[in-house]
């Protein structure tokens, strides 16, 4: 049975409270590897110093917060569903002194703002956890002003991601995971190529392109990439839920002795691909 909006919010708001810890304690690694992704989206804003940017499902801040530092006589929105992920988002903005930002708790379906407020919208690694992603992309198309930018990212099939899914293979060789529903939030939703592409045509978007971007989780040692992946991915997390001690113990066996071939120069660097989709809101009359 699919369970409704209200529902999916509810758990989606529990998930990032429960996940926000692991995210701060592992903030470097994370935003390491997530960097060539904003580097990636950054390109395809053509920021200018006063541009009012929204970033939704912002979590801890990124890339709001990077957008914030480069446009500094502008205005960044933070705007996400879990308080506890925009409570870090804050603490890392007076730690970089970015004061140009405000925070705003709001589901990507409901966005408290007036037509036409940005100039510019970024969702890095958000659409996959909406209830409802046209009603969303609807939303920031309303949100945005004529002819402004939308870029946002999702991850690629899990085979392409092994820093993720060398722990799930690990975690299902234990326990019989429930298929996830096609339609329900999990982290490879929005995998298909042309399916964030469509969500943008289907608002009114043009100009759509979407490219693939490849990224390493760089972590000392094995063992602490199993930490890391078991302290901050929402379907490991989840998963691991289920597991008794002895188990989650075979399990981060299984993931130390899987992820050594990645040992190189010195760290373990397991890859990943996501794709960025880009598009501008087309004008009246365009
Ligand atoms: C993987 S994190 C991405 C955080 C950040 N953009 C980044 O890339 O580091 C996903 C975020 O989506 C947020 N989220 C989930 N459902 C949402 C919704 N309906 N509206 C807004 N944010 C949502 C979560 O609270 C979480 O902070």
């Amino acid at each position: 049975m699919s369970s409704s909006a209200g529902e999916i919010r509810q758990a989606q708001r529990r998930t990032w409270a429960g996940l926000s810890s692991g995210w701060e304690t592992w903030d470097a690694v994370i935003m390491d590897q997530m960097r060539p992704i904003t580097d990636a989206l950054l390109a395809h804003l053509d920021l200018a110093a006063d541009q009012v940017h929204l970033d939704v499902a912002a979590g801890t801040g990124e890339p709001g917060l990077t957008i914030a530092a480069r446009t500094p006589q502008g205005r960044g929105v933070l705007a996400d569903l879990a308080p506890e992920m925009l409570r870090v988002a804050e603490r890392r903005a007076a730690a970089r002194s970015v004061s140009n930002i405000e925070t705003v708790v709001c589901s990507a379906d409901g966005l408290p703002f007036e037509d036409a407020t940005f100039d510019t919208v970024s969702v890095r690694f958000g659409f996959m956890f909406f209830p409802d992603l046209p009603a969303a992309t609807a939303e920031i198309a309303r949100v945005l002003k004529p002819g402004g930018r939308l870029v946002s990212s999702v991850w690629v099939r899990p085979q392409d991601n092994p820093w993720t899914e060398i722990a799930m293979a690990a975690i299902r060789a234990e326990v019989a995971l429930p298929p996830t529903p096609p339609d329900g939030p999990s982290m490879f939703r929005c995998a298909r190529p042309g399916y964030v592409s469509a969500l943008y045509g289907a608002a009114g978007f043009g100009d759509i392109t979407e490219w693939e971007v490849g990224v390493e989780l760089v972590t000392a040692t094995a063992a602490e990439h199993w930490e890391l992946i078991s302290a901050h991915v929402s379907l490991a997390v989840a998963a691991l839920r289920q597991v008794d001690e002895q188990a989650r113990e075979r399990i981060a066996a299984a993931v130390v002795a899987a992820v050594g071939r990645f040992e190189r120069d010195g760290a373990v660097r397991v890859p990943g691909v996501a794709l960025c989709i880009a598009g501008s809101k087309t004008a009246p009359g365009a």
